[in-house]
């Protein structure tokens, strides 16, 4: 029997991401037979905490450590052969059973040696204006699949891939030396040849990997009524249409991108379920109107150890904002809300809540065209602080008073329930809602 109603959830990030996505894929994952990645590459950190071990996926997707679930990359991922095979060595997961329960689209595009350097370059010559690329290659990987020139995984399988690899990297070289000379970029401090040789290696190991037509996979399972989960990585605020333009990563990071991802159509998103920390972080450049400066912002990131799961970069922190959530709940259809990170805020006093912007003499509560101009002021309220340890809390009955009030203050002001409550890095610390 099919179930035509079936439906594929969706799980996004609603601000500059690391909201804790990957905690909670991995807590949703015995719910799903599978979970796709849609998005994104080795730009995304997924971090799962279980057993005293801490894991960090950046290509896979985060239902991985579930020996019964599929995870799918889907079309819409871009691929660095080399960082995708360090992650599947480092993980302590038998690897017959990885490679059985790891299915990678024909359709992803890969992450060309020289991508990583376009990425470098890029970023040079934007001098003070650069993005704070994770430099992944990311962005000039996506440039070529819109420009029609990229290399995608299925390639790799025909017999003129290196003839067309070369063709694509001396189109590389020949952008590259109109800034500089080659020398100066290296890749994760190697010269190019040396990534390069890492690279096909690597790629020896792709093809001996399950590379289906996902669209057709992943379409069968929705109808023969298995349940899938769609893994977002970065967030609405980076995405390439609706972030904080140009300070954004190059993909739409949003429900829509699920769609085009992994080939399922719109009438086939169920639950789209949107993640937020209980405050506000952003790791690389772009306006963040609720940063702080001070020790609150400081205090965020140490008890939040607010460092980059990519990069290691310290993450900048601030104070929620409402009409930015509100915004990103709006563009992606979001039904249930996941808050994240609460245990963060357990020492603070007062909690700050961005409601609306102060913009010349106007007030607004709806996202403005740009986050970045110098006259937009966010306007705050204050809630009081819980003050208390949430650990061993499982129930929201049982939780303080003062963080039942944050949640109810967040949900009427966007007007979509609250389902989880996270409350620490490890897969156990959650209230459900
Ligand atoms: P992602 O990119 O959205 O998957 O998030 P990251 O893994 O990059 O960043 C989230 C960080 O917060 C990781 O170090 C997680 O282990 C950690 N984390 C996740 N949920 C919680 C939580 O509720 N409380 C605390 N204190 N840490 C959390
Ligand atoms: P996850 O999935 C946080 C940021 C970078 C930079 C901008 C563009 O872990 O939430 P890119 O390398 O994509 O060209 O960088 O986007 N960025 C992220 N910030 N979490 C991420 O992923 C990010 N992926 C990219 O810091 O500002
Ligand atoms: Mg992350």
């Amino acid at each position: 029997m099919t179930d035509t109603n079936k439906k594929a959830d969706v799980l996004l990030g609603m601000q500059w991401g690391d909201e804790g996505k990957g905690k909670i894929v991995d807590v949703l994952t015995p719910k799903y037979d599978i979970i796709a990645r849609f998005q994104g590459g080795p730009n995304a950190g997924h971090t799962l905490e279980f057993d005293g071990k801490k894991i960090i996926l950046h290509t896979i997707p985060s239902g991985i450590f579930h020996e019964k679930t599929v995870n799918l990359i889907g079309n819409g991922v871009v691929i660095d052969p080399v960082t995708f095979q360090a992650e599947i060595q480092s993980l302590d997961i038998d690897k017959q059973v990885l490679f059985e329960n790891l299915l990678i689209s024909n359709k992803s595009h890969l992450i060309l040696p020289t991508h990583r350097l376009l990425d470098a370059v890029y970023e040079k010559i934007k001098g003070d204006k650069k993005i704070g690329s994770t430099l992944k290659g990311i962005g000039p990987t996506y440039t070529d699949k819109y420009a029609r020139v990229g290399l995608r995984t299925g390639n790799i399988k025909s017999s003129n891939f290196n003839k067309k690899y070369k063709e694509l990297k001396e189109f590389h070289l020949n952008q590259i030396s109109n800034f500089g000379n080659l020398k100066d970029f290296k890749i994760s401090e190697m010269s190019l040849e040396e990534y390069e040789e890492k690279w096909f290696n690597s790629i020896k190991m792709l093809s001996q990997m399950q590379l289906v037509d996902a669209e057709v996979f992943i379409n069968l399972a929705i109808k023969k009524g298995l349940n899938v989960l769609a893994e977002g990585a970065q967030g609405s605020l980076l995405d390439i249409d609706f972030g904080s333009y140009p300070y954004v990563t190059s993909s739409n990071t949003i429900a829509s991108g699920a769609c085009t991802g992994l080939g399922f159509a719109p009438s086939k998103i169920g639950d789209v379920y949107g993640i937020f920390k209980a405050y506000c972080t952003r790791v690389g450049e772009g306006p963040f109107p609720t940063e702080l400066f001070d020790d609150k912002g400081e205090k965020l990131k140490v008890e939040g150890n607010e460092f980059g799961s990519t990069t290691g970069r310290p993450r900048r922190c601030g104070w929620i904002d409402l009409p930015a959530l509100k915004y990103a709940t709006m563009i992606n259809g979001v039904t249930k809300l996941i808050m994240t990170k609460v245990d963060v805020l357990n020492s603070f006093d007062e909690i700050k809540v961005c409601t609306k912007y102060k913009y010349k003499d106007e007030t607004i509560t709806d996202m403005p065209f740009d986050l970045g101009d110098k006259n937009l002021k966010p306007v705050y309220e204050t809630v009081k602080g819980w003050q208390s340890s949430l650990d061993n809390i499982e129930n929201f009955s049982d939780a303080p008073e003062e963080l039942k009030n944050y949640v109810s203050f967040i949900e009427e002001y966007i007007q979509i329930p609250v389902k989880y409550i996270s409350t620490g890095p490890d897969r156990k610390q959650l209230i459900i809602k």
